[in-house]
């Protein structure tokens, strides 16, 4: 397989149904061999968008260009994508090698050649030694595998894949999440995943778009995304948050919040009604004596262990119950209903994003 990826261009691209709008003038640059994930809840157009990509349904705005060519118009079998859906659909009755074959007998592809691609196609997702194999004799995650190695064998220029893990427990999944990221590094391909995980999305990604209701809200990397969400809909989906609203005005560091009594201070440059994201593991227990850019008190309202940690909920009498992710060795005292505690937090831990759009 060569090394070299494609690049892929989506121009304002849109999809109505009717008076429903699926997708909503979507533009991204997916740059040669890069990974990127389609991130998303249930019916915000993940599935339309990657649809739109390989052909099977027509944008209804926009345009869609491959290495700067505008193929928005070219049927699906002439843009040589490889594609891989939730549910492995593999033939039944063939076996292994033949399943992975069928992309090159499509293409009349001659026995030899074809012999040499399937072998390797197999080697890459290290099921040479299955290759005689009905799929009915394979575990989910090797059923997956072929279905990987079928979209790879005819060296795509593309590799889409609609959720291909979904269905494996999370072990499993785990497991083939890794397998996945060495096998993008490997192929040198470009990568267009679409999850609904936002554990795999930040773990495989080059970059992730975050679509909600038909929108991309955010795209960027991992980090990027997970320490400056744009909005409060990405720092809910990306990872988990705390919410802390009230009025801001400009300081020489950042913003200074008010709420009720209370003022924090945070990163952005709202003036005026401003809402704040806080990551529960960004909050320290302080502590007596120890000082932090805000200091919170609080009682505990609950707890739970959570393996890792205990997750805490600390009722404050002035920005209500803030959730707190303790790691296990920083707990120096056992978390109890009703304990006092100083909460402690950086400026750079709260930082304002934007109310979405409704
Ligand atoms: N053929 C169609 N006709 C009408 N509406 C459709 C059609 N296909 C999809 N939709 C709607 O478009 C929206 C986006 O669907 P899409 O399949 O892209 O969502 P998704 O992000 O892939 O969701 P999921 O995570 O559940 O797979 C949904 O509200 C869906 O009902
Ligand atoms: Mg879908």
């Amino acid at each position: 397989m060569s090394a070299a990826g494609h690049a892929l261009s989506l121009q304002g691209i849109g999809k109505r149904y009717g008076d429903f709008v699926a997708v909503r003038d979507a533009s991204l640059e997916v740059a040669s061999g890069e990974f990127l994930t389609l991130l998303g809840p249930s019916g915000s157009g993940k599935t339309t968008i990657l649809m739109m990509v390989a052909g099977f349904v027509e944008p209804t705005a926009g345009r869609i260009l491959l290495d700067g060519r505008d193929i928005t118009d070219l049927p699906p079998e002439r843009r040589e994508f490889g594609m891989v859906f939730q549910g492995y659909a593999l033939f039944p009755h063939m076996t292994v090698a033949e399943n992975v074959s069928f992309p090159l007998r499509v293409r009349k592809l001659g026995r030899a050649e074809r012999d040499t691609k399937v072998r390797a196609a197999l080697d890459l997702v290290q099921l040479g030694r299955f290759a005689d194999r009905k799929p009915s004799q394979l575990s989910g995650g090797q059923q997956q595998r072929v279905a990987l190695a079928r979209a790879l064998v005819f060296d795509p220029a593309l590799l889409l894949l609609d959720e291909p893990l979904s269905a494996l427990d999370k072990k499993l999944r785990a497991e083939l999440q890794e397998e996945l990221k060495a096998l993008h590094r490997r192929v040198g391909r470009t990568f267009i995943n679409v999850t609904h995980d936002q554990e795999e999305a930040l773990s495989l990604s080059d970059r992730i778009a975050i679509l909600n209701h038909g929108n991309l809200v955010q795209v960027g990397t991992p980090e990027a995304l997970y320490e400056r969400p744009a909005t409060r809909f990405v720092a809910d989906f990306l990872g988990k948050s705390n919410f802390i609203e009230g009025d801001a005005v400009v300081d020489a560091g950042g913003i200074t919040l008010r709420r009720g009594g209370a003022r924090v201070l945070a990163r952005g440059t709202a003036d005026g009604p401003a809402v704040l994201s806080l990551r529960p593991e960004k909050i320290v227990l302080l502590p007596d004596g120890a000082a932090e850019d805000n200091v919170v008190g609080g009682r505990i309202a609950s707890w739970s262990y959570l393996g890792t940690g205990y997750g805490l909920v600390v009722e404050t009498p002035d920005l209500g119950p803030i959730r707190v992710h303790l790691p296990a060795w920083r707990a120096a005292v056992a978390p109890a209903e009703g304990l006092p505690v100083r909460l402690g937090f950086s400026r750079d831990a709260a930082v304002a994003v934007l109310e979405d759009a409704a």
